[in-house]
């Protein structure tokens, strides 16, 4: 099969379990690509990327920012969502409305019906930057799925259990496909191994993650 930018390699069935609970709908953001990177550039215009610091000092190799009502942000104080941009104080941009239909569209046929978002965060990923298997917990309420969506050059994804120490599967995650994890999984670890160079038509040298959450 070949697809929209030419990869050869077979795209594999649309829809992919992972775990109960946890669902990457291959493709599924393709026909919004356009207004989701035109939203993506209009948040960093007003918040731009920025590499924040973790609790322990050391700095990510991952350039993030947010949009809606809360942003999730880490300092030497802590890991935190908070309502305003710290580096302008200002509040984060507005939810993009095509982020909010997909992320309930996904949601929904996960199995999450009713997924009103009001976090996103925004990773961007130069060759080589990365992120260690985490758990995301900084969210009031687990009973609600968290929606991550693939744009430009492709990752791999780690998914894992419970606990750190548990078997990790890895998942080729590409440009337009859609992870979805809540239920009995939502609290489950998993990381992006380090990115591998490349050159993607609608990103250029890197990949962009939208990161949705119902935070508060
Ligand atoms: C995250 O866990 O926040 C990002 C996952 C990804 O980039 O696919
Ligand atoms: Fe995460």
């Amino acid at each position: 099969m070949t697809d929209l930018f030419g990869d050869t390699e077979p795209l594999g069935p649309a829809r992919e379990d992972l775990a109960p609970g946890a669902v990457v709908l291959h493709g599924r953001a393709l026909a919004l690509q356009d207004d989701l990177l035109a939203a993506v550039d209009a948040v960093a215009a007003e918040a731009p990327f920025r590499r924040m610091v973790t609790p322990g000092g050391f700095r990510m190799s991952v350039a993030m920012t947010n949009c809606g009502t809360a942003g999730w942000v880490t300092d030497r104080k802590g890991y935190r969502y908070s309502p305003t941009d710290p580096e302008t104080g200002k509040p984060w941009p507005a939810m993009p409305s095509a982020f909010l239909r997909l992320a309930a569209a996904a949601a929904a046929e996960a199995g999450f019906p009713g997924f009103v978002p009001d976090a996103c965060l925004i990773n961007r990923y130069e060759p080589g930057a990365r992120l260690s298997l985490h758990q995301d917990r900084d969210e009031r309420d687990f009973g609600q799925p968290i929606v991550s969506v693939s744009l430009g050059l492709p990752a791999t994804f780690q998914f894992g259990g419970q606990k750190r120490a548990d078997p990790v599967r890895k998942v080729a995650l590409r440009h337009g496909d859609v992870v979805v994890w809540g239920g009995p999984s939502r609290l489950f670890f998993h990381g992006v191994l380090a990115l591998k160079d490349g050159e993607h038509p609608a990103t250029g040298r890197t990949r962009i993650n939208l990161t949705l959450r119902k935070a508060l």
